[in-house]
């Protein structure tokens, strides 16, 4: 997922090796995570495809099927990964992620806290917003759910940068190791109040905060706990309106039957004025908004630690 030297960029020109993850694109609803490997193939909708052909290839190579079907391969980006990844919970998305590093101030070399890990998908944006040196500790009380996160960051090649541990945040808090050494703090627990004490103990001076929560209730016993630590505190929702991009057909009108459209056959109409008007239909490409589009995820509260 990251380039294993820092000073070089993913790139197009990194090649696909055996044992490789690759994004299988489609469309940009329909992808698929798979290690590449030598002698297997996979079979969509589109035909078969054997992944020795995908092996020497650039990233975001198309390549063909048997019967002349194609698929992208693309990067395995934390981006596209949040898009791919097995749900074993709800999950954060690429609006509220980007919102949260952002806000956060988090850059290489920064220490974050995260709770609870759920299905990884903060967690891989952290990582590579961390790496190449920084590091994400993150927590969730479900063993099996952490299990799955760390089998899912050896699969991405983060496991150098992420550790994930077994603990009840909420009734533990973070372990003491991190006190005053955290640069930022992330939470998404069902009762995050209970977990703020804790949070505010382990940042940094001047150290940044945020939870999320679905629900506004929570939010606001969330603030409540904050204010004695905190200050700063700021609630925001990210709400995301996506456009889809096409090709169709527009009715253009104009005033003479060779007008602005050149030689395009056009039809005559009356207008209530008497006068008449030539219509034409051209292909344009236009945008429009998604029937598709998400609404309210969450409510994301950020908060920075009180200087004393
Ligand atoms: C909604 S998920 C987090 C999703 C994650 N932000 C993502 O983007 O994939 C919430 C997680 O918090 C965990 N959790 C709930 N209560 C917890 C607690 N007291 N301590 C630690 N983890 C907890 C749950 O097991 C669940 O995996």
């Amino acid at each position: 997922m990251l380039a294993c030297d820092p000073a070089k960029r993913l790139s197009f020109n990194q090649t696909i090796s055996n044992g490789d993850l690759v994004i299988v694109y489609e469309k940009h609803d329909s992808m698929k995570a798979v290690t590449a490997s030598e002698g297997s193939i996979l079979q969509n909708r589109y035909g078969v495809f054997k992944h020795s052909d995908w092996i020497g290839k650039p990233f975001g190579s198309k390549v063909f099927s048997s019967k002349g079907g194609f698929v992208y391969l693309l990067a395995p980006t934390p981006e596209l990964w949040t898009l791919v990844l097995s749900h074993r919970t709800q999950i954060l998305y690429i609006a509220d992620i980007s919102f949260v590093i952002m806000h956060l101030e988090i850059v290489p070399g920064c220490l974050v806290l995260e709770s609870g890990t759920g299905s990884g998908s903060l967690t891989t944006s952290l990582a590579r917003a961390v790496a190449p040196k920084g590091h994400v500790y993150t927590f969730d009380f479900h063993e099996q759910r952490a299990g799955s996160a760390r089998d899912d960051f050896e699969r991405t090649g983060l496991s150098s940068l992420v550790s994930v541990g077994v603990r009840d945040i909420q009734g533990e808090g973070f372990p003491d190791e991190f006190t005053g050494t955290a640069d930022s703090v992330f939470l998404d627990l069902p009762q995050p109040w209970l977990a703020i004490p804790s949070a505010a103990k382990m940042l940094k001076q001047d150290g940044t905060f945020c939870s999320f929560s679905p629900c506004v209730e929570q939010v606001q016993r969330s603030c409540e706990a904050l204010r004695t630590y905190f200050t700063d505190i700021r609630t925001f929702e990210v709400l995301l309106r996506t456009y889809e991009v096409r090709e169709g057909k527009m009715e253009s009108l104009h005033e003479e039957s060779n007008g602005s459209n050149g030689s395009l056959p056009s039809k005559r109409r009356q207008c209530s004025d008497g006068n008449y008007m030539f219509s034409s239909t051209i292909s344009t490409v236009m945008a429009k908004p998604s029937g598709e589009a998400r609404g309210h995820t969450g409510y994301l509260t950020f908060a920075r630690l009180k200087c004393l």
